[in-house]
């Protein structure tokens, strides 16, 4: 490793269709940020890039959903994406995009190089072509069984229950996303990376590996024990990157080809942006570079196998990734999480409630490293309570405020020296080495979990040393101790800064250190002290204790979508009648012979109703929602045993029933099939 000269360090660009979610977080930024905020303490050369995906069907899918073009979806979701990992603290060297012009130049320029050097191939095969929408179905547009273990809902590129990759052609009983028909099959030519021949280099290449997590590994075996297949890299689709081959012109870029491509044209962008242009050259064509890409379990193949064939195949001097540190997955609450359900916790949902650094360290401390994980907010808040409060945020606060009150705000002189102290100083650079070592094999939980044990045998010095029962005995001698705890806050400040990088200025400021502690040294804790005679300002609370009223919501939310039920729809039930009170309403069927509009209102209608028995005159709000041609002749339910009642000058004589959803979707309520005018309700 300490070979390497740089490094180049890239979290997996999260598709622009949706906003980011916990899942998110502990796979592929979290960990990425706490390694990269290490490495620029311990002064290291390195750049942390990442961006929007903002190719690929899922976006087309949401944008046909809402009736908007894929450019208005992507640049809602970069924005906000951008800002919550801000938010967050995730502090991208550069966060770019894949609509952004020098990415679609790169990514063709990568596209002919691998064409000319004869890894691309055209082939014609059968595809999912939609009969009413006239058009090629790619990818997720096609949904149904998977042919693997016989989940329903599978998509089109893969199967979210057993993780396979799916031919979309074998899935079962497939049906269009768009309009819910049953595709048929249509030959189409694309082009196909001949990913078999860098079989052999790629097993070769892996071998000098053996450091790498073992999930990344024997997911590779697996590949290759079937043997690398041709993997189409084109589809037919109208966004994306333009195919730039003549005949192609209605084809563009598989999304998964010219995503990791990104991170090549993010790294472009961030060295334009520090007025260095070619600067990018020394991350990605020296082999000095150490590569690093943190991905989500469900990107190992594109990265570790189908990435580096690209690279290869440009015949370039591309650096290879060095590691691919791939998380698991964290399930939420012991479920699996869903986007479509909506069962998550929407990262700009939880800071309008709560500060970063909880989760991060709630995250970081329950990070799913070599298994499945699982968040749970009672686990949230105990962790925030328990350990950030009572050890880490009290020991802070007992030792500033004794010094604070006692000391006059200034850091004591530092005497003679007993076991104690000095034991406790070490503590400092053990940890300091140890969290470090962590972070170096990318062992977040363990990284956090010595860092919070250094708070508590500071806790535990503190109770030993007992300052203020010395402090009446011997002010020198509690002196010491004061000034030692001083040293401990200095050191959970730097060291703390890489998982909690907002405590960690609050407390640099609140001690009123010089420069930016995200510019301190790493090496230099334990070794830089603060000064005897060094004025404390004034003391905050770090971490507020998390109230059960405060989560509980949360809870709740989760429960009723896993129980089946939207918590966005509000009950709003009224309070409960006696069956007396209901068999007083008469409610009829009535046929609307005729409507107009009531003048100067702009949401009454005048309707003529045929009761059967009798013909009578009602007025409804409908205008909004209705022409007078939609409701001419149909069959609605009306009270018709209410009184008349005057609205702009035309009597109403019953009420008409409508069903209004949260998001104001109307719809007259009716009978299934004809029936009798003045039908009676019961
Ligand atoms: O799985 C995903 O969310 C993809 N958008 C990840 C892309 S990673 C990289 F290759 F860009
Ligand atoms: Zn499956």
């Amino acid at each position: 490793m300490s070979d390497y000269k740089r490094m180049l360090v890239t979290s997996a660009l999260p598709y622009a269709n949706g906003p980011i979610h916990l899942g998110h977080l502990a796979g592929a930024y979290l960990p990425a940020d706490i390694f990269v905020r290490y490495q620029k303490l311990k002064k290291q050369d390195v750049v942390f890039v990442c961006g929007s995906d903002e190719h690929g069907v899922p976006i087309t899918l949401l944008a046909e959903k809402r009736g908007v073009t894929p450019q208005d979806i992507v640049d809602e979701f970069h924005e906000r994406n951008k800002q919550s990992f801000f938010d967050f603290g995730i502090r991208f060297d550069n966060y770019s995009r894949t609509s952004q012009p020098e990415h679609k130049k790169l990514s063709q320029e990568f596209f002919l190089k691998l064409k000319e050097n004869d890894y691309l191939t055209p082939k014609t095969s059968q595809q999912f072509f939609s009969p009413k929408g006239q058009r090629f179905l790619p990818d997720r547009y096609v949904e149904g069984t998977c042919p693997f273990c016989g989940a329903d809902g599978a998509r089109g590129d893969q199967c979210d229950s057993c993780g396979k990759w799916i031919d979309q052609t074998k899935l079962i009983n497939p049906i269009s996303k768009i309009d819910g028909d049953t595709p048929e099959l249509r030959d189409t030519t694309h082009w196909y990376l001949k990913l078999g021949d860098f079989q052999e280099k790629i097993i070769e290449w892996l071998d000098t590996k053996d450091n790498w997590k073992s999930n990344v590994l024997n997911f590779c075996k697996g590949w290759f024990a079937e043997g690398l297949r041709d993997r189409s890299v084109t589809r037919d689709l109208s966004w994306g990157i333009p195919v730039p081959v003549e005949g192609y012109e209605d084809k563009v870029l598989y999304v998964w080809f010219d995503a990791p491509i990104g991170y090549i044209s993010a790294t472009k962008e961030w060295a334009e942006q520090v007025g260095a242009p070619d600067k990018w050259k020394e991350y990605w064509q020296n082999k000095d570079t150490r590569l690093i890409h943190f991905i989500g379990k469900d990107n190992i193949v594109f990265h570790a196998i189908v990435w580096p064939a690209i690279l290869m195949g440009y015949e370039g001097d591309w650096v290879l990734p060095a590691e691919i540190p791939a998380n698991e997955f964290l399930n939420l609450e012991g479920e699996k999480l869903s986007t479509s359900k909506n069962y998550a916790v929407w990262l700009e949902d939880y800071l309008k409630s709560f500060q970063p650094d909880p989760l991060r360290y709630s995250l970081a401390a329950n990070a799913p490293e070599s298994k499945d994980a699982d968040f749970s907010w009672k686990e949230f808040q105990a962790r925030n309570n328990s350990e950030l409060a009572d050890v880490l945020g009290n020991f802070i606060n007992r030792s500033l405020t004794f010094m604070f009150k006692n000391y006059d705000k200034q850091v004591p002189e530092q005497g003679e020296l007993d076991d104690l102290d000095r034991d406790m100083l070490k503590k400092i650079t053990e940890t300091r080495d140890e969290v470090g070592a962590c972070l170096e094999k990318f062992e977040v939980r363990k990284g956090v979990a010595t860092y919070i044990n250094l708070a508590r045998a500071a806790n535990k010095y503190f109770n030993d040393k007992e300052p203020w029962k010395v402090f009446k005995e011997d002010k020198a001698a509690c002196g010491t101790t004061m000034n030692i705890c001083v040293q401990v806050c200095r050191a959970l400040s730097v060291l703390g800064a890489p998982f909690l990088p907002f405590m960690a200025k609050k407390l640099w400021k609140m001690m009123k250190l010089d420069g930016n502690i995200h510019a301190q040294s790493w090496d230099e804790v334990g070794l830089v002290e603060v000064p005897a005679g060094h004025k404390i300002g004034k003391i905050k609370i770090l971490f507020p204790k998390i109230e059960d009223e405060q989560i509980q919501p949360e809870v709740d939310r989760l429960q009723t979508i896993a129980s089946g039920a939207n918590p966005d729809i509000p009950a709003d039930l009224k309070p409960m009648i006696s069956y007396d009170d209901f068999d007083k309403i008469d409610l009829r069927v009535a046929t609307v012979l005729d409507v107009e509009p009531i003048p100067k209102t702009k949401k009454l209608m005048k309707l003529q109703l045929d009761l059967g028995f009798e013909k009578r005159t009602i007025v409804a709000g409908l205008a909004e929602k209705f022409t007078p041609e939609d409701l001419k002749g149909r069959q609605i339910i009306i009270v018709a045993n209410l009184e008349p009642a005057k609205l702009r000058g035309v009597e109403s004589n019953g009420m008409l029933l409508a069903a209004e959803d949260h998001e104001g979707n109307m719809q007259t309520l009716s009978v299934y099939e004809p029936v009798g005018d003045g039908a009676k309700i019961r």
